[in-house]
């Protein structure tokens, strides 16, 4: 198992490219399955949940070819998928697998997708996934851990959700758009990954309105054609190392990411004291702030500030004057990283969904282990600040998604490297 060794106190200078939005193309290469025609997909990243997606859709018999390695394009062909399963091999190690139900149930009438189990930062339950499916005529069953979804064809119905969740939307709108009749989806998720799959179905022939809206309007179409599509820039990733130029004091400028998708985080990142300017042409630069101030953070959905960027924000809390109140509200169990920098030296009192973070407080390097792949990421934030060495055990959790992160943050100045343990 491979673990992390960092040596902190460097600060970090230069520039990094920002990858593709892993979460925008886990969906994207589901929504291949709903033609059997080509699908093209630009900037993928390469991290192991895509691999994972790959994997799972060759187990299909998708035709899948990426001519990069490691890769950044796949083409994807689902001329004939004799295997309409996604096996709990697979789906244990990335539940987004569950995203191959929707498309699969509406081009072949049929559908088994192993139930994801609960995972680190909560329960995460697909009911509302099933309940809109139901909703669109697909016949569900659960049995030996596994949802099996059957329809002639789907129709089109009105769902609102009753919460907003994000992959829901993506499963029940790659469902839609080959339902007979009108399917309109309220209280869908506005975020961008959600926009991007959108723009992909429309680009293979889909007919969806109020994209980027939280009612979606989608006219089924009886078929579905190829596509060429370039992912959008993680945004995740982007806010990341915005806050890791700016916790070490450094300057970093980042490229290849859309600040608008971020403006939760920048306008965050700059009441806390930190410089942060758009350059134009998806250029991000952050200067360290003179005096880094706390600051408050509730998590909520798109455009708000995001769940998967709590942990980088709690990194940087610690180093932070005053006191910075972090407030969960997405997920029920996600502070699992809050007690690993407590043992680093933070000073972080977390009570139910409220963590409180006094600073700021030297971090002192020490062995932690991550829960969860942003958890690892706040971890590694914490890493690059304490003084001597922090191993961070578990970076599997972190290959699933932050490609290269290692020889990203060598290459502007960091001490870390991988550890191999036979
Ligand atoms: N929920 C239900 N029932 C459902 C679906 C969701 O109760 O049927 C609840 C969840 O348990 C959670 C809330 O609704 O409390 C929101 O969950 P959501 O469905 O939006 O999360 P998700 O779609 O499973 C995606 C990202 C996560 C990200 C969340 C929130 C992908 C593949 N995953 O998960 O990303 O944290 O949205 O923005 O897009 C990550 O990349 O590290 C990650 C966890």
């Amino acid at each position: 198992m491979d673990r992390f060794k960092i040596e902190g106190g460097r600060k970090l200078e230069g520039t990094v490219r920002i990858s593709g939005a892993k979460n925008a193309a886990l969906p994207a290469m589901a929504a291949c399955l709903l033609t059997n025609e080509p699908v093209h997909l630009e900037n993928i990243p390469h991290v192991r949940d895509i691999i994972t997606m790959a994997k799972l859709l060759a187990h299909m018999r998708c035709r899948v070819g990426s001519p990069d390695i490691p890769p950044s394009s796949f083409t994807i062909q689902a001329e004939t998928v004799s295997h309409a399963e996604a096996p709990y091999e697979l789906v244990k190690t990335m539940r987004a697998s569950v995203l191959t139900l929707g498309p699969l149930v509406a081009r072949f009438g049929y559908a088994r997708v192993s139930l994801p189990g609960g995972c680190a930062i909560g329960a995460r339950p697909i009911d509302i996934h099933i309940q809109a499916l139901e909703k669109l005529g697909a016949e569900i069953t659960m049995e030996h851990g596994y949802v099996e979804a059957r329809t002639k064809r789907l129709r089109g119905a009105e769902f609102r959700f009753p919460k907003i969740t994000v992959t829901g939307t993506e499963n029940v709108l790659t469902a839609a758009v080959l339902a007979e009749g009108e399917t309109i989806l309220e209280n869908s998720a506005l975020e961008p990954e959600v926009t991007d799959l959108a723009e992909l179905l429309i680009k293979m022939g889909a007919k969806i309105e109020g994209v980027g809206t939280s009612t979606l309007r989608v006219h089924g179409v009886d078929r579905l054609h190829g596509a060429t599509h370039t992912i959008i820039p993680d945004r995740i990733e982007a806010g990341t190392f915005l806050i890791a130029g700016a916790i070490t004091g450094g300057e970093l400028l980042l490229t290849n990411c859309e600040p608008a998708h971020l403006a939760a985080v920048i306008e965050k990142l700059k009441a806390c004291g930190i410089d942060i300017r758009c350059e134009g042409g998806g250029k991000l630069r952050v200067r360290a702030a003179k005096k880094l101030v706390a600051g408050d953070v509730t998590t909520e959905e798109y455009p708000s500030f995001a769940t998967d960027m709590q942990a980088q924000f709690m990194a940087l809390a610690t180093q932070a004057n005053g006191v910075s109140h972090i407030r969960e509200t997405i997920f029920e169990n996600r502070f699992l990283h809050g007690s690993e920098m407590a043992r680093m030296g933070a000073n972080i009192v977390m009570d139910g969904n409220l963590a409180v973070v006094a600073g700021p407080t030297p971090l002192s390097g020490a062995p932690v282990t991550a829960s969860d792949l942003r958890a690892s990421a706040g971890l590694v934030l914490a890493g690059l600040v304490a003084d001597n060495t922090t191993w961070i055990d578990r970076v599997y959790h972190i290959d699933r998604g932050y490609e290269q992160i290692e020889e990203k943050l060598r290459s502007v100045g960091a001490r870390i490297e991988r550890v191999t343990q036979p």
